[in-house]
């Protein structure tokens, strides 16, 4: 599995499997949130909530195994680097915002299958849910530009 993992990727970037499955399975994780959403707008809410809830473990899934280490390593540590200043800041906003989605889509998720305190079971779901949405996908468009930085554009790109 590990050298999967690190063995070259299949976008035919300078990227390897690990970070080319981590831009797929975001990109999916996104079109699950999209579907979830037009579900609620059809009143289907049962089935919404599930797909939203998928759509969250998943990206919990991939924040946690996939985002983290290359975060402190090519970031905080700036392993091989110095890098252009894109990649560092473009990572950076990508993973406040994405900061941001993952607390407030969780605690959402959880709201709605009743694990938060009473005192914080929002009743007006429509502005928590909306908000959540818009948190997640623009974490995934600032995601793919710093995929796009990492592997295209910069001159030495992370290997890892
Ligand atoms: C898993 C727990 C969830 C439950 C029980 C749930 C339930 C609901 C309900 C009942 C509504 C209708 C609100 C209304 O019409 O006033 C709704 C709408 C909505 N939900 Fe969720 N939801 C969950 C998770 C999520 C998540 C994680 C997201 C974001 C990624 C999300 C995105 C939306 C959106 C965008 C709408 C608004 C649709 C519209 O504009 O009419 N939901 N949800």
């Amino acid at each position: 599995m590990t050298d999967l993992l690190h063995s070259p990727g299949f976008l035919g970037t300078n990227a390897n499997f690990a970070a080319d499955m981590t831009l797929v399975m975001s990109i999916l994780v996104a079109l699950i949130f999209t579907t979830g959403y037009w579900l609620a707008l059809k009143g289907k809410y049962d089935i919404h909530k599930w797909v939203q809830t998928t759509g969250a473990v998943l990206n919990v899934i991939l924040v946690f195994w996939l985002m983290l280490l290359p975060y402190r390593d090519f970031i905080v540590r700036d392993s091989g680097g110095p890098r252009d200043s894109v990649f560092y800041y473009v990572t950076t906003i990508h993973a406040t915002v994405g900061f941001f989605a993952f607390v407030f889509g969780n605690f959402v998720v959880l709201r709605g299958h009743k694990l938060v305190p009473e005192k914080l079971r929002f009743n007006k779901y429509k502005p928590y849910m909306r908000t959540a949405y818009a948190l997640y996908i623009t974490t995934t468009l600032l995601g793919v530009w710093t995929y796009w930085t990492w592997f295209v554009t910069v001159s030495n790109p992370p290997v890892f």
